[in-house]
């Protein structure tokens, strides 16, 4: 049933992508149901051209036969469509439950337009449901770690005794806050940790969210 939810938001987003377009390609077991229906709608005759936003992303692009460039290439994306793993009522995002999350926010920054597409359990009030993945380097992780729980929050070295490594070679801990009343000041503060390479926060970047439900796919979009 989850597995419906994701994909009727992910093909739905999709539609939003035109001929001629420069498109991200966000992360996650969501958006691949996008990444698919472009790959249908490229073998159908529409010309686009991506940036994947993780390996495993561009892999899957490849395979459905877009054309892929890198960010270096580009000044600004038209459109970038990604999942979330918590989406607050001022479509302010957790983001990195795959480790994505540096490369997620740089083509998120670069882009025109964020879409993002969920399924209605990622939907919640405030942020802090969802453990906050930070990226950090390897150099004194520990140390950053401590640091980082003295921000009131729990850390926790992903893959524990055989860390996961990100695809810029750092370690992701993930943080559980209680909840996230200011995601702003809180995202500023983590970052200027040294050690810190980027948070899990998104704010102000989706413009539109495409939530899938049991009632079909709904969007909430930004107030701005
Ligand atoms: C990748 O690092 C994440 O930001 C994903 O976009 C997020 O975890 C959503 O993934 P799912 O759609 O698989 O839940």
């Amino acid at each position: 049933m989850i597995e419906e939810l994701k994909k009727i938001a992910g093909e739905a987003a999709a539609e939003r992508v035109k001929d001629g377009m420069l498109v991200g390609l966000g992360t996650g077991s969501t958006v691949k149901y996008t990444i698919l229906k472009l790959g249908q709608m490229v073998s159908e005759g529409m010309d686009i051209v991506a940036v994947p936003t993780s390996r495993d992303t561009e892999r899957l692009a490849r395979d459905c036969g877009i054309k892929l460039t890198t960010l270096e290439e580009v000044d600004m994306l038209d459109l970038t469509i990604d999942g979330a793993d918590e989406v607050d009522s001022n479509l302010n995002l957790i983001k990195g439950g795959g480790g994505a999350l540096l490369r997620e926010k740089m083509v998120a920054y670069y882009s025109r337009y964020e879409i993002i597409v969920v399924d209605e359990r990622k939907i919640s009030h405030t942020l802090g449901s969802f453990a906050l993945p930070v990226e950090i380097v390897k150099f004194g992780a520990r140390r950053t770690m401590r640091r980082l729980s003295e921000f009131g929050c729990s850390p926790a070295l992903r893959g524990g005794e055989k860390p996961f490594i990100t695809d810029n070679g750092n370690y992701i801990v993930d943080c559980k806050f209680e909840s996230i009343t200011e995601p702003e000041k809180l995202s500023t503060t983590l970052n200027n940790v040294p050690g810190v390479v980027e948070n899990g926060l998104f704010i102000g970047l989706a413009k539109e969210v495409y939530v899938g439900t049991k009632n079909g796919v709904k969007i909430l979009k930004s107030r701005e």
